[in-house]
């Protein structure tokens, strides 16, 4: 087992994901555009779920007839049931994740606090149920979006922290299930590092340097080199390839996917 991406243009990983269904939630920006657009450019036809049509539409347009827009909430459990129905999809990214309140915890309501969970992890619950239910075809992989702060806590982001680490506990119940049952459905999380490239990124990073007194470039400069929202797209794509898959966790940082725990 390596820490290290593979190319995900490589044979392999095309041999493995032409002509098969990608469904990405969050696909209209940041991290889950960026996986959209890798699962496409390996011949996967991708479906993209989000609210935002325009920027749907807008990636529509880049990606051509290979990316279809779904404009819906990841949340609805009736969603998930419809679309894994309608698609039967080889490749499952659950990325769509809410932006949550930066303030510290006194500062926080039940509401804002809650609204990683209400969002991340509810959609995490009705679609990994659904895939296990239905269940996907033998050889699919789930893929969820844990966050390194499933490690080491977000203070100024109310219970993020907790939901992301919730997620990598379902993703590897789920993986568990998955190998119980027989079904040979493959369930991975990923934890990526903090990092500015996207809009959730960029106010994390914006609000911890408020925090510490320190401007925005200081504060990156202490933060170390970070991840592209590119690297992100191709290391989904090498673990919907395979070529990680012998454990259900995986820090990503900037310098690849590495096996956790
Ligand atoms: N950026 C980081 O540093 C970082 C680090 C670790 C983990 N993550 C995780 O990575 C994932 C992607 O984050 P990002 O940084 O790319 O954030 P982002 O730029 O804010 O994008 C979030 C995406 O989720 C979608 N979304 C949010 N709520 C939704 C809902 N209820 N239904 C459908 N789609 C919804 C948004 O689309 P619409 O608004 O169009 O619906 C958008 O496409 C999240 O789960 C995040 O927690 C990010």
């Amino acid at each position: 087992m390596t820490g290290r991406a593979a190319n995900p243009g490589s044979p392999g990983a095309v041999e493995g994901l032409t002509g098969t269904t990608a469904l990405v939630t969050g696909a209209s920006r940041g991290f889950g555009r960026a996986i959209a657009t890798a699962l496409s450019g390996v011949g996967a036809h991708v479906v993209g779920v989000a609210r935002d049509q325009a920027r749907l539409d807008d990636l529509r347009d880049e990606l051509g007839d290979t990316f279809t827009p779904v404009v819906a909430e990841a949340t609805d459990p009736d969603t998930a049931a419809r679309l894994i129905g309608e698609h039967r999809p080889h490749t499952l990214v659950l990325n769509a994740g809410a932006a949550p309140l930066l303030r510290p915890l006194h500062h926080q309501t039940w509401e804002t606090f809650s609204r990683n969970w209400e969002v991340d992890v509810q959609q995490v619950f009705h679609w990994v149920r659904e895939a296990l239910l239905r269940p996907l075809l033998p050889g699919s992989t789930v893929i969820t979006m844990s966050s390194g702060a499933a490690i080491n806590g977000s203070p100024l982001s109310g219970g993020y922290a907790g939901a992301k680490a919730t997620i990598g506990f379902m993703t590897s119940y789920a993986a568990a299930e998955s190998k119980r049952e027989g079904l040979g459905i493959t369930f991975a999380s990923v934890l990526p590092k903090l990092t500015p490239a996207t809009e959730l990124g960029a106010s994390g990073v914006a609000a911890y340097a408020e925090r510490q007194g320190v401007d925005l470039g200081s504060f990156l400069e202490a933060l170390g080199s970070t991840l592209t929202r590119e690297q992100v797209g191709t290391s989904v794509v090498d673990l919907a390839a395979g070529h990680h898959l012998h454990q259900d966790t995986y820090l990503l940082t900037p310098t690849g996917l590495a096996p956790l725990g």
